[in-house]
């Protein structure tokens, strides 16, 4: 028998698990789907199949649910499926949460003990013709594109045994894929990361281990045309506090934020450190760099976070740590080792993304989801969009009303479009006591008129992570897809 959550803020309102998988064909429309869009929408995120063992929970623990909308022939149709990790499986035949919290060892059951925590939740790809499931405690997990069935972990021939980041770069200039290992060689052993750059074809070109000075959540990375970054921020996984009774993950205050520098066809022996104050960063809209060589990055930064307590235990608020869009100046040249900073934007933004085409290049335009009336933006829902022009500083905002939850805003070039945000925009909606949820469709250009249409999605999706779309005249669909 199941037995039913605990009272948690991401366990409930638009958090709650839905726990079901549908086919849900021909969805109805409202309002005019562009005909010039085509390919493919999706989406991971949590979705817990059975409570955690602890009687506490973190958004960052369920199981991983990948949601794919087919976007063809003026019609949409939309599948949704648990990735089947061991785990999931090992669990599903309990009937019972078997893992700790974060594959904690020490609450783990005794029958699981040494085996992979792999929740697959929150980033879903396409590279290289195959749709990859990924977190970044683990290795990739290999999806079928249509039917989304999962066909087991991808290693790479068994080069990335290991784990992969939750967000890889795809440089569309090169067609690759450049991918980072965490933590390498587990939480107990020397705090390392390895370096990937995978080709077009999906063969390993380089695996190159750096070391870095402690266990941190790496959650993701900066990549240009001729550099990569790694951006160590304050928060660790130290097994040994645990064990003394503190957090098993923490941001360690007063630590600064390190950035290991690397030319991108570097090696380990080329790293140069810079430093900052310290700084809670999680996401990336786009990292290119300028006429005078320095690496530009506009990033989601907070002074620090509440996602994870302070090493002592104590957990600030999110009002006390919203995120804002800022810029990071690197310049690889300078006598210094410190970083430029300047916030671009001032509005409490969740995952800021560029036209992903352009990245590793300059870009203007970031799109993000963004918080204007919630109390709490990561619990109670991102209730609002934004499209930002970094040049001029305006600003294209739609709101969804008090209450609702937006998912990322990504950007969706129209069939045969090459230049920066010349297409759609689409997040994923439930607008506050609606039964369904939306896939709502913009002009790129004009977020501020209200969406182009909405997808009717006759459940509530859950809040989720990263989503991802695939023009349908795309190299990556078609690679995945065969020619639309
Ligand atoms: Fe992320």
């Amino acid at each position: 028998m199941a037995v039913a959550f605990f009272d948690h803020p991401f366990l409930k309102g638009h958090h709650a698990p839905q726990r079901f998988e549908a086919d849900a064909p021909d969805l109805i429309i409202h309002g005019e789907l562009p005909q010039d869009l085509a390919g493919v929408f999706v989406r991971n995120g949590p979705e817990p199949l059975h409570p955690p063992r602890e009687g506490d929970y973190h958004w960052f623990d369920g199981d991983g649910m990948v949601y794919a909308f087919q976007i063809e022939d003026g019609r949409v149709s939309m599948r949704n499926r648990w990735v089947r990790t061991e785990k999931f499986e090992l669990e599903k035949a309990a009937g019972k949460r078997l893992f700790g919290v974060f594959g904690n060892p020490m609450t783990a059951d005794p029958s699981v003990q040494g085996k992979r925590y792999n929740t697959a939740n929150t980033n879903v790809i396409i590279h290289a013709g195959k749709l990859l499931a990924l977190m970044e405690g683990a290795p990739a997990v290999e999806l079928d594109p249509r039917s989304l069935d999962t066909l087991g972990e991808h290693d790479y021939g068994g080069t990335i045994t290991t784990t992969f980041s939750a967000h890889p770069k795809v440089d569309h200039f090169t067609g690759e894929l450049i991918n980072i290992g965490a933590s390498i060689n587990g939480p107990m052993g020397e705090p390392e990361i390895r370096y990937d750059v995978i080709g077009p074809d999906g063969s390993v070109r380089k695996a190159e281990r750096i070391k870095v000075p402690h266990h941190a959540l790496i959650h993701t990375f900066f990549v240009t045309q001729n550099w990569v970054v790694f951006p160590i921020i304050p928060i660790d996984s130290d097994l040994s506090r645990y064990m003394s009774g503190g957090p098993m993950t923490a941001w360690v205050d007063g630590r600064p934020t390190k950035l290991a520098i690397m030319p991108r066809n570097g090696t380990a022996e080329d790293v140069r450190w810079f430093e900052y104050d310290p700084r809670h960063m999680f996401h990336e809209c786009n990292v290119w760099e300028d006429e005078q060589g320095r690496i530009v990055a506009d990033v989601a930064a907070a002074n620090g976070t509440a996602l994870f307590p302070n090493q002592d235990g104590v957990r600030r608020t999110h009002a006390e740590t919203l995120q804002s869009l800022r810029r990071w100046i690197i310049d690889p040249k300078a006598n210094t080792a410190w970083i430029k900073e300047e916030v671009l934007n001032e509005r409490d933004i969740q995952f800021p993304r560029p036209d992903d085409r352009l990245m590793t290049r300059a870009s203007r335009q970031a799109f993000g989801n963004i918080n204007l009336k919630s109390r709490d933006g990561r619990a109670d829902g991102m209730d609002a969009v934004l499209r930002f022009d970094t040049v001029t500083g305006a600003e294209d905002i739609y709101h969804f009303g008090e209450g609702a939850s937006a998912g990322e805003l990504i950007f969706a070039p129209k069939l045969g479009g090459t230049e920066e945000a010349d297409g759609y925009a689409m997040t994923l909606v439930h607008r506050a006591n609606e039964p369904g949820s939306e896939l709502a469709i913009f002009d790129a250009k004009n977020i501020a008129a209200g969406p182009l249409c909405t997808v009717e999605i006759p459940f509530r999706v859950p809040s989720g992570f990263h989503c991802n779309f695939y023009a349908a005249d795309s190299a990556l669909y078609r690679g995945a897809y065969g020619a639309a």
